[in-house]
């Protein structure tokens, strides 16, 4: 199945190669691959290189109870598919600087540009990395006792592409749904804001 992006303007193919989908296949994540997904997140740029992420694993082989422990966090909706995926992670910030404990209002923007790395080495190894906002943050912070000054921000399920026919017939079809995006005119501010239908 061909989900690579139908960019309007050229990309690099990484980019366009990367998707979030919901089934997997039967096929473990293994700790050489998981390192190297784990390796381009630690590589992304941070304000003061403060490397505010963190990244609690739960692969369904490896690590069951931890597996089962985020599964149970999630929503609904994602729990419909997530029990597939070979792998759970979920994002979490260090709110403050090590250097000086002041506030870091960027570490969520920090934490992102991890996840994004993570999800194109995913996707340059073959496999791919959906994201979620749909899960409980009280809980998982409860259940993997993330302390004070720490923000679980995003969960993610990982591994290589499955057949869609695998899913409930409403997220089929939104796995083979044509992909779309706003034209970069609409968020675009060419020298002034609102200056956005020039490009
Ligand atoms: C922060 C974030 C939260 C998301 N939350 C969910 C979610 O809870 N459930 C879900 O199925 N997809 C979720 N997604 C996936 C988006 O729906 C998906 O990235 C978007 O539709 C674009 O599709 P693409 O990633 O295949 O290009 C989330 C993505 C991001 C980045």
């Amino acid at each position: 199945m061909d989900r690579t992006a139908p960019a309007a303007h050229p990309i690099p193919d990484l980019i366009a190669a990367r998707w979030s989908p919901r089934a997997f296949a039967d096929r473990a994540v293994d700790t050489a691959t998981l390192q190297s997904l784990l390796e381009a997140a630690r590589w992304a740029a941070s304000c003061f290189n403060d490397q505010p992420w963190h990244f609690i694993i739960a692969r369904r082989d490896a690590e069951p109870e931890a597996f089962a422990a985020l599964l149970s966090c999630l929503s609904p909706n994602n729990q419909a598919w997530c029990g597939h995926a070979p792998a759970l992670a979920l994002s979490v910030a260090r709110t403050s600087f090590a250097h000086n404990g002041a506030p870091n209002r960027h570490a969520w923007h920090d934490v992102g540009q991890a996840a994004a790395n993570m999800t194109l080495a995913a996707a340059a190894l073959g496999l791919q990395l959906h994201q979620m906002a749909g899960f409980d943050a009280t809980k998982a912070r409860s259940l993997f006792g993330i302390p004070d000054g720490f923000d679980p921000i995003a969960a993610m399920a990982f591994g290589y592409p499955g057949d869609p026919v695998t899913l409930p017939e409403a997220l089929a079809t939104r796995e083979v749904a044509p992909r779309s995006r706003h034209p970069i005119g609409s968020f675009t501010h060419l020298g002034a804001w609102g200056a956005t239908e020039r490009l």
